[in-house]
């Protein structure tokens, strides 16, 4: 059987190594609709694993560990949410792509952080109103940046919504102007409003490959595997996690962190937590938006 497996950045050195492909979200899913593999091991979390069977609903999917999820899904109530929706039956629901199958089902559009601006965007020039969910980070910072009054749901990343601005003020101000900061969008509000830029995992290292200024260090507010990736690309600077909070500065993702090498090795050899359970009737509902979104991702060909 031909095999393809796929590990988020945020996955350890040593399980990125046994992946063919390393990448974001948004990357991932691609990756995946392009291979067509028969068999697709997800060194990530369930929503990744989910959305990959959702758009390759003829491949084995599966997830090294079963307990891979992601606070977004697990603080989102699907009943709760489906009456917010309803409330807002005249608006457009633009989801995150970390929910899950069912909370997908009831979205318009998926978007994933590389994406949500200019997915919002087009939205609102075609004259329409817009709902965002799960992320409340992520949706405050949309509303903030672009004036607009998009409601919210109210979940949050537990690894991002670590990151306090009383912290990172005290970080920025000892360094005197001589450090730069970036943040991954579900970071807090006050944080994201002191940072030098704002970007998915995939921004903020296509940012650090190219970053050419003056600095004596470069603090990152995202789960602490990216700066592994960060490291490898750049060994000339110093790069850092910044600060959580004043005790223990680990800040990995539980989640993220259940791919180990023994997992990721079985679940190869076909064991694992096989993605079999969504219906039929879920993966086309489900479809629909995140097909939206691949469709307005996808590379533009040049016009010659
Ligand atoms: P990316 O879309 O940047 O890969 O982020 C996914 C994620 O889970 C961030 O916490
Ligand atoms: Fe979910 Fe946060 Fe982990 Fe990403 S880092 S998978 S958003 S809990």
């Amino acid at each position: 059987m031909n095999t393809l497996t796929l590990a988020h950045y945020y996955t350890t050195p040593d399980v990125q190594a046994m992946a063919d492909y390393v990448g974001d979200s948004l990357e991932l899913a691609l990756i995946a609709r392009r291979e067509k593999a028969q068999r697709i091991v997800f060194a990530g979390v369930q929503f990744m694993a989910e959305t990959t069977k959702i758009i390759n609903p003829d491949a084995e999917v599966i997830l090294p560990d079963a307990a891979a999820t992601c606070s977004l899904v697990t603080q989102t109530d699907m009943a709760a949410l489906r009456a917010w929706r309803e409330r807002y039956a005249d608006h457009v629901h633009v989801s995150y792509i970390n929910s899950s199958a069912e909370h997908k089902t009831i979205s318009d559009w998926i978007v994933t952080s590389r994406n949500v601006d200019e997915i919002i965007a087009s939205i609102y020039a075609a004259g329409k109103k817009v709902i965002f969910s799960p992320d409340r980070n992520m949706g405050a910072w949309l509303n903030y940046q672009y004036g607009y009054q998009m409601p919210v749901w109210n979940a949050v990343c537990e690894v991002h919504d670590k990151f306090k601005e009383e912290q990172i003020e005290y970080m920025l101000t000892s360094a005197n102007g001589k450090a730069w900061l970036l943040a991954h969008p579900e970071s807090p509000l006050p944080v994201l409003k002191r940072a030098d830029m704002v970007g998915s995992t995939k921004q903020m290292l296509d940012w650090i490959e190219k970053f050419s200024g003056a600095t004596e260090v470069i603090y990152v507010a995202t789960e602490e595997g990216l700066l592994h990736n960060m490291r490898q690309l750049r060994t000339d600077l110093n790069i850092q996690q910044a600060p959580i909070y004043s005790g223990c500065q680990c800040n990995a993702c539980p989640y993220m962190k259940r791919n180990t090498v023994d997992l990721v090795r079985q679940a190869q050899m076909g064991k694992g937590f096989v993605i079999d359970y969504l219906t039929e009737e879920t993966m086309d509902q489900a479809r629909k938006p995140v097909e939206r979104m691949l469709s307005f991702s996808q590379p533009k060909r040049n016009a010659a």
